[in-house]
């Protein structure tokens, strides 16, 4: 049959596998090592794995003469090390490796390593099947890099599908839709700090205030009122006022149309409190999240942000306005507007 090799390799491609780097050691004493998705198990008793290793790379005679190699299978994290074992050539340069008893390179912070005696070598077309009887192996349990249609990924885990009540919508209310689970999650996060809100005597509207001029300090009265917009707050004068009168802004050339605002030293220390505050509940919050599903997750949140920014923000921020900035404010759900 004759195979289209880009058609060939594409539909392999949709078989998600781990990605692995394989090193040995040459007889000369030099550190091998090769990037690998083709690794497998193959046996539990006696432990055995494989891997096939194309005929024409410089590194086929290394792994035959040495008769040992190891298999790193790389952790979420170490793409760029997959990078490096398929395209550099000084492969090991830099990098902190153990060793095994017979010297061979052992690369850290994968999620598991199996140290292994080639038993046997196939020859399978243009590769050849190395298959390794496994004399010592450390599992480290962290987070597997995935490769999945040529692209490197994270694994997650399949969600469940919604209870049937969830999605249903007879009361015009969606329990599964984004918008009711983003206002939720940002509800019951606003929850704990709503007490400390209030001990501090401080409205929602008055952190958002604080929390605007801590982004960019000193900026102007409408610079904040543009970064609060979004939530639907009004920003008066009499509410900065109020601050200021607390000790927790400061106000100059009040006389001008759009007068500039600053914080003062105890309006960043009440800033920075409840932004520590509020981390260590987002810390709780996510407690039960891997850490590749708190990436994806806000991954995800920042492209929905980027999506649904609106045409008269965009405007806004073109003249010289700081993304990060606006960014924060834009965390704050529209749905949230006239809850106080
Ligand atoms: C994700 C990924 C998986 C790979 N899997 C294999 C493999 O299973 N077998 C193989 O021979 N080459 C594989 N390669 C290619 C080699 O890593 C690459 O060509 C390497 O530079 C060969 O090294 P060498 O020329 O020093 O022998 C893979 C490359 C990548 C990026």
């Amino acid at each position: 049959m004759a195979v289209d090799a880009g058609q060939f390799r594409s539909a392999l491609g949709t078989f998600a596998t781990g990605i692995t780097i394989v090193t040995t050691r040459a007889p000369c004493g030099a550190d091998v090592g090769l990037t690998v998705n083709s690794f497998n198990s193959v046996s539990l008793e006696p432990p055995m794995v494989l891997w096939s290793l194309a005929k024409k790379f410089r590194s086929r005679q290394a792994f035959i003469d040495s008769g040992y190699f190891a298999v790193h299978i790389l952790a979420a994290e170490q793409s760029e090390l997959a990078t490096r074992f398929a395209s550099q050539p000084d492969r090991f340069r830099g990098l902190a490796l153990d060793r095994s008893e017979r010297g061979l390179p052992l690369l850290q912070g994968c999620t598991a390593r199996f140290q292994c005696k080639v038993i046997s070598c196939y020859e399978g077309g243009d590769h050849d099947i190395f298959v390794g009887e496994v004399s010592a192996f450390e599992h480290f349990g962290r987070p597997a890099l995935v490769l999945q249609a040529g692209r490197y990924a994270v694994a997650l885990e399949k969600p469940e599908p919604p209870a049937a009540e969830a999605n249903a919508e007879s009361t015009g209310v969606a329990r599964n839709s984004i918008t009711y689970l983003l206002v939720q999650a940002y509800y019951r996060l606003q929850l704990g700090i709503r007490p400390e809100l209030a001990r501090h005597n401080l409205s929602e509207t008055e952190h958002y205030i604080l929390a605007a001029v801590a982004l960019i300090s000193p900026c102007t009265v409408n610079q904040v009122r543009d970064r609060i917009a979004i939530s639907g707050y009004q920003v008066a004068r009499a509410d900065l006022r109020r601050l200021a009168r607390r000790g927790l802004l400061s106000l100059s050339d009040e006389a001008r149309a759009d007068p500039s605002v600053q914080l003062t030293k105890a309006g960043r220390e009440m800033v920075l409190h409840i932004a520590a505050m509020t981390k260590a509940i987002e810390e709780d919050a996510v407690t039960d999240l891997q850490y590749t599903e708190i990436d994806v997750l806000k991954q995800m949140l920042r492209k929905i942000v980027r999506r649904t920014q609106p045409s008269w923000q965009r405007a806004g921020e073109e003249g010289g306005g700081d993304a990060s900035a606006a960014d924060a404010v834009r965390t704050v759900p529209a749905a949230v507007v006239g809850d106080n």
